[in-house]
């Protein structure tokens, strides 16, 4: 990658418009996400496209995905994309009709028109409207999330950036199916959804899920959330698994995502749990989140938490018409629980522990270290795409199903009798003062290599690191990525600030136990915990650094 200054397209009419620095466009977890406010200043969307192009280098005669999930700025967004892409010298550009794409949608278009790339439009679970938040991300070539390594370039290039080019031309129409020729450029308006819906048929057993969906007794729901994913439901599920009419609730996607928050978890779908639980023909429930890259999969009274969800799939894998040559590694992040790492220790396969954020797989799956991995964060995934896949793990669920006969909390409970339980529970502090919160952390640090040996509330410190990963394909390292103790007993806590904020700062605990005696299988986690939370207070002090006696969520 280069970081030259771009060459104006030669067939347009292209200006160079003169620019400022904005501060703070540093991409955290998951790209730049601001408020819309933010957002819509003169000049701050430009900078931001324009510093991804600088860096790309090259970008004459290249094309590129442009899509989002359909939130509040959206449409003005992809116009100026549009013609910053144009000016810089793209030729070929690909949108989803109504500037609709979910993110592994995106990761799928890239990879399968095999563009420059892709940019994202998404502030992911984050509530959408004039007052709430916006974001992009650039996507690379093999359709995942742009490296440590690019981002911390692109933030390099925000911070000196004079000028923009910007082709001028009308506002595109992005309503209509079909090509567009304009100067030489070819814009391509496509169904957001087919060519996902067709990989989804290559990797699962479509005629068997499509058998149980039939049943007269499996009935499944899936939340859209108001967001993205209701398109594509509507069509995978309804309209080419044959499931009823209104499986999908909130399926239409709105510009505010009906003022909710669509992020998949207990608290903020609490329409689906309530649903699959009072409604009796319901077996299975999912959702997914604003941009289709989350899932939350319930069974009737059943939560299934994201860690054990991935470690189910591992454990499955070659029953799926896709993973049938088997898993050749698996992966999760830190904070996730190694539930998947007892399934890969039982297959004699490689399993990775990365820093939270999907980024951290891509060179994993290129390298074909790993085809499954996992967050506990509700993301699932596999080397189909190069971003975590909301639909297909429900996909794959109904698979699991519909192979097995079983109901998702008997495969659940019987996956913990072969490999044991790991207990896991993440509380998250929001909106913390920023201050309090880094204090909190470096206080933390510091007192590390004093833990060890110390017991707090009956467990005892075998370990306490800040972690740090080197990247096992380009040895690039990663530091600060999350404070874990680890206790003698077989439990863990782990604590790291949110990077994928808007404003304050967000706290997560996260806290794990393994447990196998047969009759302790079935413990309300946050009971099987408590002795594991009360030790992570006394440790970190979170009540006396965040003024709080409880958390915001509970995972
Ligand atoms: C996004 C990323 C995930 C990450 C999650 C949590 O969804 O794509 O990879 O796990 O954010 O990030 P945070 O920094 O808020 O804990
Ligand atoms: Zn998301």
């Amino acid at each position: 990658m280069s970081t030259t200054s771009q060459k104006p397209n030669r067939n347009m009419n292209v200006i160079k418009v003169e620019t400022k620095p904005f501060e703070g466009q540093k991409p955290g977890t998951s790209g730049l996400r601001k408020k819309v406010s933010e957002f819509a200043q003169p000049g701050y969307l430009e900078n931001f496209v324009q510093a991804i192009f600088n860096v790309l280098g090259n970008c004459q005669d290249k094309s590129l995905v442009i899509g989002g999930d359909g939130r509040y700025f959206n449409r003005a967004a992809i116009q100026t994309i549009l013609r910053l892409a144009i000016g810089n010298g793209f030729t070929r550009l690909i949108v989803g009709q109504g500037g609709l794409l979910s993110t592994p949608a995106a990761s799928c278009l890239i990879r399968q028109y095999q563009t420059f790339g892709g940019i994202i439009l998404s502030a992911s679970h984050n509530p959408a409207g004039p007052d709430e938040d916006f974001g992009i991300k650039y996507n690379g070539e093999n359709g995942g999330p742009a490296t440590e390594a690019v981002t911390n370039q692109i933030f390099s290039q925000t911070q000196s950036l004079d000028h923009y080019l910007s082709a001028q031309i009308d506002d595109i129409d992005l309503d209509t199916l079909g090509k567009t020729q304009v100067a030489g450029v070819t814009i391509e308006i496509i169904d957001p959804v087919a060519d996902y819906a067709n990989l989804m048929e290559s990797i699962f057993d479509f005629a068997k899920i499509s058998r149980l969906l039939q049943r007269d007794d499996f009935a499944m729901c899936f939340d859209g959330m108001h967001a993205i994913t209701g398109p594509y439901a509507i069509e995978i599920l309804e309209r080419r698994l044959g499931a009823a009419a209104g499986t999908v609730i909130n399926g239409v996607p709105s510009e505010d995502f009906g003022g909710h928050h669509p992020d998949p978890n207990l608290v903020h779908a609490k329409e689906l749990v309530e649903k699959v639980n009072a409604d009796p023909a319901l077996v299975f429930a999912a959702a997914s989140d604003g941009d289709g890259d989350r899932n939350m999969v319930l069974g009737k009274n059943f939560y299934i938490n994201p860690c054990d969800s991935l470690a189910v799939l591992a454990a499955y894998a070659e029953k799926i018409p896709g993973y049938q040559q088997g898993l050749s590694g698996v992966a999760r992040s830190m904070p996730t629980s190694p539930a998947v790492d007892r399934v890969a220790t039982v297959r004699g396969i490689e399993c990775f522990e990365t820093p939270t954020g999907w980024k951290f797989f891509g060179n994993l799956m290129d390298a074909g270290r790993i085809v499954l991995c996992g967050e506990e964060s509700f993301g699932t995934g596999s080397d189909h795409v190069r971003e975590k896949d909301g639909l297909w793990a429900v996909l794959f669920w109904l698979n699991i199903l519909a192979e097995s006969g079983k109901t998702p909390q008997q495969v659940v409970t019987e996956h913990w009798q072969r490999y044991g339980r790991d207990y896991f529970t993440r509380h998250d502090f929001e909106g913390v003062d920023s201050e309090s919160a880094s204090n909190l952390v470096s206080r933390l640090r510091q007192m590390l290599p004093q833990l060890i040996g110390q017991t707090y509330v009956g467990l005892t410190v075998a370990s306490a690191d800040d972690f740090a990963y080197t990247d096992p394909i380009d040895q690039s390292v990663s530091q600060s990525q999350g404070i874990r103790i680890q206790f003698a007993e077989g439990a863990r806590i782990v604590l790291r600030l949110s990077g994928t904020e808007t404003s304050g700062a967000t706290l997560r605990l996260y806290c794990d136990r393994f447990e196998d005696a047969p009759d302790r299988l079935q413990m309300d986690p946050q009971q099987a915990l408590a002795e594991v939370l009360q030790a992570a207070d006394q440790i970190a002090q979170i009540q006396q650094f965040t003024g709080r006696s409880a958390p915001d969520v509970i995972t």
